[in-house]
């Protein structure tokens, strides 16, 4: 099984196969069971148009509220889509009899900090999976960088696309058996042709970047909880210095708020912001991070963390729109989920 630590964010790996000791494969095999292995040498992402239409019964409950969603209602594109870094497009997806996404259709711009909200077990964490590329649609397209993918997607075909995707799992993915150093640096220990002297510094420098200073020899188990997020956020945003180009990244947290008291809460908040090219990190450089979309149930991380969101109900896309109009919506359906309330038209 995977580790649990503690910590959340991880980046999808671009493994070569190759390892710089027998270090890392051991401890990949001792701690990682799971479909995170497949992940090594498969990425895939997607996303999808905005949803203009709820159908199956919902069709009563409109897109309105925001300008996003006039936009939505309107025929043309509300702009080029030439900042679109991931587009869904009427994605499907059943696991036998239960057909979880009926249809989803977004699209993720550069820059854009984006939240999916809706009830347990509409189809959340699944959509991040078909983003990231460990799961495949039954049915629909998927697009990285205007680049229609099939299935899942060879490491060949992910340098091609120019885009990083990072996946930051609800539950913990930190290595116990390594130090803070090694946990952060491990895919460039893998991967990159980089000295060990060279990400060494470069982990103290993205470690610093997050507000974590001397603990580079540390294993997770003498760090705090919030600290291990951080060291986990360390590890998704790190990157090759020595490539040529640097590619776009996208980030995927799924629930990273899930557990936390809020002060803990506010804190990784502010972390998903502050390596975001539009926030500033610990050392005062803009983020690096071009768009981020974060599946949350907690309010403050929709009011703090995000800017635009998608409301995903039985599979559909049920209303887009800025987040500061979450709680003065008129949709039923946000309206209840926003209040907490049992009387609406989620069931459950
Ligand atoms: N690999 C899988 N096999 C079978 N069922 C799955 C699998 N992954 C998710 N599901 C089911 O799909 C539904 C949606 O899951 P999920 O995307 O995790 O929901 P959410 O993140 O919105 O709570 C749930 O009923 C879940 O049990
Ligand atoms: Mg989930």
């Amino acid at each position: 099984m995977v580790s649990t630590s503690g910590s959340t964010l991880f980046p999808l790996p671009l493994s070569r196969g190759y390892s710089r000791s027998g270090l890392f494969s051991s401890v990949i095999a001792s701690n990682l069971s799971n479909s995170w292995i497949s992940s090594q040498k498969k990425i895939v992402c997607a996303c999808m148009t905005p949803s203009r239409n709820v159908s199956d019964g919902l069709s009563s409950y409109k897109l309105t509220d925001s300008p996003y969603t006039r936009i939505l209602n309107s025929v043309e594109e509300p702009e080029s889509d030439s900042d679109v870094l991931i587009e869904c497009k009427n994605v499907y997806k059943s696991f036998g009899e239960k057909h979880i996404l009926r249809g989803v259709s977004f699209k993720i711009r550069h820059g854009e900090a984006v939240g999916i909200i809706g009830p347990s077990g509409t189809g959340k964490s699944t959509i991040l999976k078909i983003i990231a590329g460990l799961l495949a649609p039954d049915k629909g397209e998927v697009y990285v960088q205007g680049k229609k993918r099939e299935g899942l997607i060879s490491d060949e075909e992910i340098s091609i696309s120019g885009l990083r995707i990072g996946l930051v799992f609800q539950s913990a993915a930190l290595f116990d058996s390594l130090t803070v150093r090694e946990n952060v640096g491990f895919l460039l220990y893998e991967n990159s042709k980089m000295s060990d002297e060279q990400i060494s510094e470069l982990v103290t420098e993205t470690l610093a970047a997050v507000g974590l200073k001397g603990v580079e020899d540390r294993l997770p188990s003498e760090l705090s909880g919030g600290m291990k997020k951080r060291v986990a956020l360390a590890r998704s945003i790190i990157f090759d210095t020595t490539k040529d180009t640097v590619e776009p990244e996208v980030l995927l947290y799924d629930e990273p708020t899930a557990g936390l008291d809020p002060i803990a809460s506010t804190v990784v908040e502010d972390l998903i912001r502050s390596v975001h090219i539009k926030g500033e990190d610990a050392l005062g450089k803009s983020g690096k991070v071009a768009s981020y979309v974060v599946v949350t149930h907690q309010h403050s991380t929709i009011r703090r963390a995000v800017d635009r969101l998608i409301f995903l109900y039985e599979g559909k896309i049920v209303w887009e729109g800025l987040t500061d109009e979450f709680t003065t919506s008129t949709n039923p359906i946000v309206q209840q989920f926003a209040s907490g309330s049992l009387d609406g038209p989620i069931k459950y």
